[in-house]
């Protein structure tokens, strides 16, 4: 439940001053009754909202992650042309933007919403959201070498902060490891093994705020969990807004119907084949 005048402020009627004028003055309506209260609570999901007549639809606020690909920008346009990851999330039911980016030739989870002050809190330093990323390097680390990356590396732009480590594959040709971090520099994880003398070979993301791809497959998206919605705007002090039960479930619904047809055509194809047609 929120309070009308914020409900009218989040859908762009007027700023929160007009809109309490607005109700103030009898323009508002809440399921066909005039609400001249300052306060009332509405439930979006439930009532009918309307100015002068005019029901307000309420831009829902969204969150999805994408598994990104090798290849793609993770800006919304490339002045060199090349593929961007807004090519991916084209069928996300409203306009979204990607949290902070991923090199050209990272992986893994990348973030999409329409909530600016989600993405404000989530690449602000203050929070210090956990990053896990998977990295495969060229070479073996000496213990000395965890130990740097574990208390901070000294890169042109500062000392990185303390990081955890985790190493999965020990081996002179080529290692595995794991690197949670809570900063977001450019091409900080690069640097910080090139800076020890070891090549990243392979990066991916395995995690961003708690969110994790939980099977996602390469260049496929999807909305998050009420689980998961709700933990993410925990984890940055901000109040949970409305998930958008009726968008994923329109979602959820148009890709079982893709996949059915997908399916049929392919039964079709077999049996057309075996009959020679
Ligand atoms: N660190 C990097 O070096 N690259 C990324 O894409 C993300 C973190």
């Amino acid at each position: 439940m929120e309070r009308l005048q914020k409900v009218l402020a989040q859908a762009g009627i007027a700023s929160r001053r007009k809109s309490e004028e607005l109700i103030t003055s009898g323009r508002v309506s809440i399921d066909g009754e005039p609400c001249t209260t300052l306060g009332t609570r509405v439930d979006t999901t439930k009532s009918r909202i309307e100015v002068d007549g005019v029901e307000i639809t309420r831009q829902r606020l969204v969150c999805v992650v994408l598994h990104k690909p090798t290849s793609y920008v993770s800006t919304t346009s490339d002045p060199e042309g090349r593929r961007t990851v807004m090519d991916l999330v084209d069928g996300v039911p409203v306009r979204v933007h990607p949290i902070g980016r991923l090199d050209y030739d990272t992986t893994g989870v990348l973030l999409f919403t329409n909530d600016g002050d989600l993405t404000n809190h989530l690449l602000h330093p203050r929070h210090e959201s956990k990053k896990t990323y998977r990295v495969t390097i060229i070479g073996m680390p000496e213990k000395d070498d965890i130990e740097r990356l574990k208390k901070g590396i000294l890169l042109e732009d500062g000392v990185t902060s303390p990081a955890t480590v985790r190493v999965l594959r020990n081996h002179p040709a080529e290692s595995v490891l794991d690197l949670v971090i809570h900063e977001g520099r450019n091409r900080q994880v690069r640097r910080m093994f090139e800076a020890l003398g070891y090549p990243v070979k392979r990066l991916k993301r395995t995690e961003f705020a708690g969110i994790q791809l939980n099977g996602l497959r390469v260049g496929e998206w999807r909305m998050l969990s009420k689980e998961e919605w709700d933990r993410l705007y925990r984890s940055v002090n901000l109040e949970v807004p409305p998930y958008p039960e009726d968008l994923v479930h329109s979602f959820k619904r148009e890709q079982i119907r893709e996949k059915r047809e997908a399916e049929s055509d392919g039964v079709h194809r077999r049996i057309r084949r075996r009959s020679g047609k």
